[in-house]
């Protein structure tokens, strides 16, 4: 579903991604650890071609993204869910999961917010998935946060994407309504194969929803098993992202420097994160 090799993205002197490999497969759920700046974000812009790379190598759904692409065919792969989830608070909830066809009509049809019926039945099944068919009718305004977060995913599933990307979906919740967002996302996308990547802040939602678990410091992929094999020195990668020391291999200055005693503590405390 997603491929990619070395890619590489600057701002400027700001390097952000430093030679990225992943792979996803179909129907896989990827939870995306990392600290604020790691470079999450623009990994997930760099897949959803909102972001272009700089170099490497990166395919998503069969469509190279390294080269001129439409937005468009891209857009009938991929959705997107955000921390904010970006609804229109006045309508109601059916029309702000029929925006999500809006790239599958006409620019008439959708100026005109004339839809198929198809499409309604569509928009009412995604709400069905994610427990809120009662609420279809409702100014999406009167729902709560976790609800309204849960209309986003409805939304992202009424594009029929083979790929959804979550952008800390959660991060607003209180803990209890996270974790049932974060369930209603899994489900609905297991039950459709669809692969998701969603990036999260909290250790233990990594663990209990991803199949699969990517840890990114500082531009780099430190990280890739599943939820099971993210133990302490994982861990220590991913948030304390100063380099590690000798065992972690092949860095010839940094065994040297380990060498020398009064230096060893110095070193250790810049790698425990200070
Ligand atoms: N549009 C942009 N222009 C300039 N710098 C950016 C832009 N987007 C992100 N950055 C920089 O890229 C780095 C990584 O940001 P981001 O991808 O948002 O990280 P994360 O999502 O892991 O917090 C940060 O240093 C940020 O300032
Ligand atoms: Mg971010």
């Amino acid at each position: 579903m997603i491929s990619i090799r070395k890619l590489r993205k600057s701002y400027g002197s700001n390097h952000v991604l430093h030679g990225i490999d992943m792979e996803v497969k179909a129907g896989e759920f990827v939870v995306m650890l990392g600290l604020s700046g790691a470079g999450k974000s623009t990994l997930l812009r760099c897949i959803n071609g909102l972001t272009r790379p700089d170099s490497g190598t990166l395919q998503v759904g069969g469509i190279d993204l390294m080269h001129k692409h439409s937005c468009r065919e891209l857009a009938r792969h991929v959705a997107m869910v955000f921390q904010h989830h970006n609804l229109v608070p006045r309508l109601s909830v059916r029309k702000n999961v029929l925006t999500g066809r809006l790239g599958q009509v006409g620019t008439l049809a959708s100026v005109l917010q004339l839809f198929r019926q198809s499409d309604i039945a569509l928009a009412d099944q995604c709400l069905e998935r994610v427990g809120l068919a009662h609420k279809a009718l409702e100014r999406t305004e009167a729902l709560s946060g976790g609800q309204m977060q849960r209309v986003g995913i409805a939304r992202a599933l009424a594009q029929r994407p083979q790929l959804i990307l979550a952008d800390e979906p959660v991060a607003s919740l209180d803990p209890r309504t996270a974790r049932s967002v974060l369930q209603y996302l899994r489900d609905a996308t297991r039950e459709l194969g669809i692969a998701v990547v969603c990036n999260l802040h909290q250790v233990d939602y990594a663990r209990e929803f991803g199949d699969r678990v990517v840890g990114l410091a500082q531009g780099r992929m430190v990280f890739d098993g599943r939820p099971g094999d993210l133990d302490e020195a994982a861990l220590n990668a991913i948030y304390h992202s100063a380099p590690q020391p000798a065992e972690a291999g092949g860095n010839q200055a940094l065994v040297q420097i380990t060498a020398d005693s009064w230096l060893t503590g110095a070193v250790a405390a810049h790698a425990g994160g200070l």
